[in-house]
């Protein structure tokens, strides 16, 4: 180990050496190089531009900051605890580097806006990587919701059979939802888009600085207002988090219902052996431990959200320590996130089929077009209510006869009501049952084929 540095010549003695240990970043930091690197080109090269140092300067430290990317890529630049964190690394290397103009990189700069500018810098990249992953998951999800406009399935609520609904329509509240966590990182990229570069540890600087050059730079929309603000600010981070800890929530609840429906009591899907797994002592198993996992998985994300949340709420301005705590938790969430997501869509892509013969089966063994008969009534001018008091008790008789609506004579519908016709029966098959709730936003075949095309349009931006 080199040895620890000392601070400045205020300093005496170095660090405890466990001390070191637990106040170094680098272990996770180095994650952030390649932003670290862009960042600080962009501050040396508006040095150079604004006279602060000469322009030949700027374009050593530039020669020098490359040539540490170069390094890195090359798996040869591995700082180690003595440097602290990446931006010290950095420094360091780069005056090893370039010399003595080396030091002059970090004029008119400090570590907290610095560190600001690489999250936010490493943040878009995620964000936009995470749109894409969010982008091939709806596609997946569309290619079995085109094919299964009319595969019907049981649809449920309080976990009971309700009414039959078209497979398409259950994808596609999925699909729905995707598209919403996409919207969610588009807003939440902007407000990430902003640089806190040049708002110096806390105050701003007295160097003559030019932080529209530096955004610019960097493609940044915009800047900080206020350099307080600028260098504690983590709200666009907590918002990440927030929209990872949603789109967690929308994969684990479809997870719940692949293992529901992969359980021999549903047996809805069949899960495919390039996506499942067996267990190690019951030969018979296949288990769906992608689901599971993705499922298991989003309490950690849940975890980050409320972690930096605490971090925050009692800091007062600016800068404290307690943001270097920021970093594992987004790390790990991007992690988890892009993880899910890629699992989540090769699984949906060719890890399963849908059993259409027994789907098929379960929407004609129940009750559920109980409803239809309901309606049928109230169409021919019986109130609702009466409707509903009504089929509840057909219902009661059929369950104890062991029969289903579709069994009932036309007799026995006319003995309950006289507006019952033989049309009835047509009326309550499950394929009608579905196809008639055209209401926008319905699961009629009609309205998916447009929810369909409506998204499509939406998912090319
Ligand atoms: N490693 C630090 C972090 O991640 C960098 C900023 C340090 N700033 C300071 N004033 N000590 O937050």
């Amino acid at each position: 180990m080199t040895k620890q540095q000392t601070w400045s010549d205020r300093f005496e003695t170095s660090l405890n050496p466990i001390i070191a240990e637990f106040n170094a970043s680098i272990g996770f930091d180095i994650e952030l190089i390649e932003y670290d690197l862009t960042g600080s080109m962009a501050h040396a090269k508006m040095l150079g531009l604004t006279g602060i140092i000469t322009p030949e300067e700027a374009e050593t430290l530039i020669r020098g900051l490359s040539q540490i990317r170069q390094e890195y890529r090359d798996g040869n630049f591995n700082p180690g605890i003595e440097q602290e964190d990446v931006h010290f690394a950095v420094e360091r290397r780069l005056t090893e580097i370039v010399g003595d103009v080396g030091k002059k990189l970090h004029t008119g700069r400090s570590r907290n806006d610095q560190v600001g500018t690489d999250i936010r810098l490493y943040l878009r990249d995620q964000i936009r990587q995470i749109q894409d992953l969010l982008r091939e998951w709806q596609k997946a999800l569309l290619n079995h919701a085109e094919k299964h406009i009319e595969t019907l399935i049981p649809g449920y609520t309080h976990l009971q059979r309700a009414q039959p609904i078209s497979l398409a329509h259950h994808l596609m509240a999925y699909c729905q939802m995707a598209q919403r966590d996409w919207e969610r990182l588009e807003q939440i990229y902007d407000r990430t888009n902003v640089s806190p570069l040049g708002c110096g540890a806390l105050a701003g600087t007295t160097f003559p600085i030019d932080r529209h050059f530096s955004a610019q730079e960097l493609d940044f929309a915009s800047i900080y207002e206020n350099s307080l603000d600028g260098v504690s600010d983590r709200d666009f981070a907590i918002e990440f988090l927030c929209a990872s800890s949603l789109i967690m929530v929308h994969l684990s609840r479809i997870s719940e219902e692949l293992i529901l429906w992969a359980s021999q009591e549903f047996s809805f899907i069949t899960l495919k052996d390039n996506c499942s797994t067996g267990s190690s002592i019951m030969p018979q198993k296949k288990n769906p431990d992608i689901p599971e996992l993705v499922r298991g998985k989003t309490g950690r994300v849940f975890g980050h959200l409320q972690a930096l949340l605490t971090i925050m709420k009692g800091l007062p301005l600016a800068y404290n320590k307690d943001l270097q705590e920021d970093k594992e938790g987004i790390f790990d969430t991007v992690k988890t996130v892009k993880g899910s997501l890629t699992a989540m869509t090769i699984l949906m892509s060719e890890g399963l089929e849908f059993r259409t013969q027994r789907l098929a089966e379960a929407v004609d063994e129940d009750f559920s077009n109980a409803t239809d008969v309901a309606d049928y009534l109230a169409s021919k001018g019986v109130p609702f209510r009466e409707a509903y008091n009504l089929v509840g008790k057909v219902v009661k008789t059929s369950l104890a006869a062991n029969k289903l609506l579709k069994d009932l004579t036309l007799e026995e519908w006319k003995q309950l009501h006289p507006a019952f016709e033989s049309d009835i029966y047509e009326a309550i098959k499950p394929k009608q049952v579905v196809s008639a709730r055209n209401s926008y936003g319905g699961t009629g075949f009609a309205q998916i084929k447009d929810a369909i095309a409506n998204l499509k349009e939406k998912m090319v931006v």
